[in-house]
């Protein structure tokens, strides 16, 4: 046999020398969720080694990550307040534009604030959108929304990052934070977002599941690859300076056609499910946590995204796993 590809597998070394596929600590964004108790650390069940947080305890994480390399967050606010128009998501001095000010005042530029925009958190009925006779009102959302991205990019965030799935939100937020001055805010979209069941575990963490229904008539379905496509190419057209891919792992397909098709960086997010199954096969021994964690983030990285979102980022630079 002439054709060996055994041979560049021969020692670690002449492997490392090969390896196509490698990501630097930078391009992990770590999720946190913000609770109104300041001084609060509440570990979540389903999600092990991930806790909600008040705002004096994230800016003392956030600092410890920091000096591990993560420079970047995404930050979700579990607000008290809830109601039918998702007021208290559109309040500049609400919870998560305190947490942006706190971690901009600690940190300066030194940290990438990104928001998530939505109102699943904030809405009574817990959808992510203006509920009427049990329909989520597209149109009735967006100016909702725009306010709610205006609120951080006032408080200083860096990036606002909407996860609602109404059409046309990319438009109406630009066009907002534009108007008002704040045409440097990034905007990455949650451009293909799929109904998933692997969000389960954020569900909880967050408190925002819908009381009725699903949410299959705003986030996609998971068989469709073609439009998942188009809906990142249209949020793209719209002017999103970063696209996503939402959950990542049964989507690497998707992660592949879009990389191939636009020129904005691609971001995934490797979500709660993602995360809790290997967390809960890691606790029962089945799997090596620390080579399924490295296999996970390389194979999305693999597949086109540039930048990974993920619960695993902090424990794993902490342990050296990557
Ligand atoms: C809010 C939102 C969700 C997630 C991120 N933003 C939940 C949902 O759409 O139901 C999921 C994140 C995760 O599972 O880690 N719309």
């Amino acid at each position: 046999m002439k054709i060996r590809p055994r041979r560049l597998r021969t020692t670690a070394v002449l492997r490392e020398s090969v390896a196509e596929t490698h990501f630097r600590t930078n391009q992990l964004i770590q999720p946190h969720f913000v609770i109104e108790d300041e001084n609060g650390v509440q570990p979540i069940d389903a999600m092990p080694g991930i806790a909600r947080m008040g705002i004096k305890k994230l800016v003392e994480r956030v600092g410890l990550d920091l000096d591990l390399g993560l420079t970047s967050v995404l930050l979700f606010g579990l607000t008290e307040h809830k109601d039918a128009r998702g007021s208290s998501s559109t309040d500049p001095k609400g919870l998560i534009p305190r947490a942006v000010r706190a971690l901009r005042e600690r940190f300066g530029d030194k940290l990438i604030i990104a928001t998530d925009v939505c109102l699943c958190g904030s809405m009574d009925h817990g959808h992510c959108g203006v509920l009427k006779d049990g329909k989520v009102l597209n149109d009735e959302t967006l100016p909702i929304l725009a306010a709610m991205a205006l609120a951080h990019a006032k408080a200083g965030a860096d990036i606002v990052a909407p996860s609602d799935m109404m059409d046309g939100r990319v438009t109406a937020i630009r066009e907002e934070l534009d108007r008002s001055g704040y045409s440097d805010t990034a905007l990455l979209s949650y451009s293909t977002k799929f109904a998933s069941a692997f969000y389960g575990p954020f569900r909880e963490a967050a408190d925002s599941a819908p009381k009725s229904g699903d949410r299959k008539s705003y986030q996609m379905d998971h068989r469709n690859a073609r439009e998942a496509l188009r809906e990142s190419l249209l949020d793209e057209a719209e002017g999103a300076d970063m696209l996503m891919v939402k959950p990542a792992l049964s989507y690497l397909d998707v992660i592949k056609t879009i990389k191939e098709r636009t020129l904005v960086p691609l971001a995934a997010y490797n979500v709660s499910g993602e995360y809790s199954m290997v967390k809960a096969a890691a606790a029962r021994g089945w799997v090596d946590e620390k080579l399924v964690v490295r296999e996970i983030l390389n194979s999305i990285h693999r597949a086109g995204a540039d930048l990974l979102i993920t619960y695993h980022g902090r424990e794993a630079r902490e342990k050296g796993w990557l």
